[in-house]
């Protein structure tokens, strides 16, 4: 008896330390995007590019008009020349770097539902210019 009450508790034991695990794989899988898949070998000009690269892509993914095809050019590593309404200049704390530091979505008619998680997230944008009817599409 004392065999079969150690199995018991082996398998309480068991079962408490591994359901918890399943709960938390399980939860963290669904709610995360497919995001660092296709994306994790790109070669930027800079390294502070390849900081904003994955935040301008998942702001991309929340667009909700885009009437212009604007976000078909936010597409690969090459930020500073193919991104429309991107604009990279040098950081004032490093002369060397290259950084993204002005946005300007006048004129693309963009929409998107929130700004959370973007512009916030840009660590040398200096510059955020949209029109007043893309900020009245917020919310
Ligand atoms: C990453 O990209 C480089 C250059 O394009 C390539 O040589 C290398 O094989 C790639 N690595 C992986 C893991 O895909
Ligand atoms: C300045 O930028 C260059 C190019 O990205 C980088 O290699 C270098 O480490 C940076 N220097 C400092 C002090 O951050």
């Amino acid at each position: 008896m004392g065999i079969i009450s150690l199995l018991i508790r082996q398998f309480i034991y068991t079962s408490l330390v591994l359901l918890p695990c399943l709960l938390c794989v399980n939860s963290t899988d669904s709610p995360s995007p497919p995001s660092p898949s296709p994306d994790f070998n790109l070669t930027f000009g800079d390294q502070k590019l390849s900081v904003v690269y994955p935040i301008i892509q998942r702001f991309r993914n929340t667009i909700t008009a885009d009437p212009f095809k604007i976000t078909k050019t936010w597409v690969g590593t090459d930020i500073c020349n193919k991104y429309k309404g991107f604009f990279c200049d040098t950081p004032p704390d490093n002369s060397s770097a290259k950084a993204l530091v002005a946005i300007d979505f006048n004129g693309f008619q963009l929409a998107a539902p929130t700004l959370d998680g973007f512009i916030d997230q840009l660590p040398d944008l200096a510059i955020f210019h949209a029109p007043t009817t893309f900020l009245a599409l917020f919310h």
